[in-house]
């Protein structure tokens, strides 16, 4: 069976020919009367920008992203500046944007395109997803906006639109489904006449319908420029597309973490650099009450540990369970070498945090503890 097919036998309107062959002209047309064209990564060619944008709206929302974005250019303006940055310092400045191995491969693919390179972003889809970091889809955006490259995304945003639009049955996390959506999406793109203007305005608008519109939620559907043919549209399914991952009961874990004071500072530990917050800073942690009372005794703490409020942090795969205790510093405790950065550990003041990639979660502890601790 075709890739095709497997969306072909659930469509009410086969073949769908007709509005296959229109999607792209409408959509660029919807996309200049209502599409975003203000945002900060839009209104330039520079692929380092864009890439950058695209690299931070993987999993993050526009609004939270823009303020970061501003940081993060201010502070490294071109890829020479970013792949000559220490490693620590962008993580730092990506603290609380969360998937920390974007921030990893972006420093790497600065560094990747300086060396490699000669500082220039390779221009084609296919040369760009070589890159760390850079996938198919995200690959095709950077193309298409920064070289007017004709090749078509499909992130999750994509897919929820041509799943309703095209009534794409089945989750589209599922390799099968996914392999028949790109085909899909790769037979919308404009023509091979279209220009760069034309390639990046069906981009954008792509993304725009998902975000606008064609929303998770509840759609609009009465603004939707395929509101007349779209198969969710016409048979009441928006809430059934695209198909909800098949349910699968997120495990919990559970760890304890030590809020170890002195004055104004509290110790904070490198973590390992792969698994969760790999390379972070973060508190001391144990995985249960005895043992984090036993390491807190070896970090040099004065008294037993005191109980805070335990909260939920939930990932992607799983939910962790965090049991915060504080204790004391005892002043005549060796220190050794915590104090370096780049060490392992490190007494840092509360309000120093901004200099170190600290994991949103634990920031918000910390932060909640600032007024109780300085
Ligand atoms: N999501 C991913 N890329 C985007 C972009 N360039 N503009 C708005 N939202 C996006």
């Amino acid at each position: 069976m075709s890739d095709l097919a497997l969306i072909a036998p659930v469509c009410p309107v086969p073949p769908q020919a007709e509005l296959r062959a229109a999607f792209a002209e409408r959509l660029i047309a919807w996309q200049r009367r209502h599409g975003r064209h203000d945002l900060p990564w839009q209104n330039t060619r520079d692929p380092y920008r864009i890439w950058l944008s695209e690299i931070m709206l993987q999993q993050t929302q526009v609004a939270t992203v823009i303020p970061y974005y501003a940081r993060f250019l201010a502070r490294f303006p071109d890829v020479a500046a970013l792949a000559a940055a220490k490693v620590d310092d962008v993580m730092a400045l990506w603290a609380g944007l969360g998937y920390y191995t974007r921030a990893r491969n972006l420093h790497r693919c600065a560094q990747v395109v300086v060396e490699q390179h000669g500082g220039a972003f390779p221009a084609s889809p296919d040369a760009l997803a070589t890159l760390p970091g850079i996938g198919r889809s995200t690959a095709a955006a950077i193309a298409s906006f920064a070289f007017g490259a004709r090749a078509t995304i499909l992130d999750g945003n994509v897919k929820r639109v041509l799943a309703r639009i095209f009534g794409v049955d089945g989750f589209p996390g599922d390799k099968r489904v996914e392999t028949a959506m790109w085909a899909l999406a790769e037979t919308l793109m404009p023509g091979p006449d279209a220009g760069g203007a034309q390639v990046s305005a069906y981009t954008q608008g792509l993304m725009d319908l998902g975000a606008t519109l064609c929303v998770r939620g509840k759609p609009d559907c009465a603004q939707c420029p395929f509101a007349a043919e779209c198969v969710a549209n016409l048979s009441g399914r928006q809430r059934e597309l695209p198909v909800a991952r098949p349910k699968k009961a997120i495990p919990v874990r559970r760890t304890w973490m030590l809020v170890l004071r002195d004055g104004p500072a509290v110790l904070l530990e490198r973590r390992p650099p792969t698994g969760i917050w790999g390379g972070l800073w973060s508190l001391p942690e144990a995985a249960g009450e005895a043992e984090l009372a036993a390491r807190a005794d070896e970090l040099g703490a004065a008294n037993s540990l005191a109980r805070l409020a335990p909260f939920t942090h939930t990932f992607t795969h799983f939910k962790l369970e965090i049991e915060p205790r504080v204790a004391e510093y005892r002043a005549c405790a060796p220190r050794g070498s915590s104090e370096a950065r780049d060490e392992e550990s490190a007494w840092v003041p509360l309000d120093e945090l901004d200099a170190y990639g600290v994991p949103a979660p634990v920031r918000k502890l910390l932060d909640g503890l600032k007024g109780s601790l300085l």
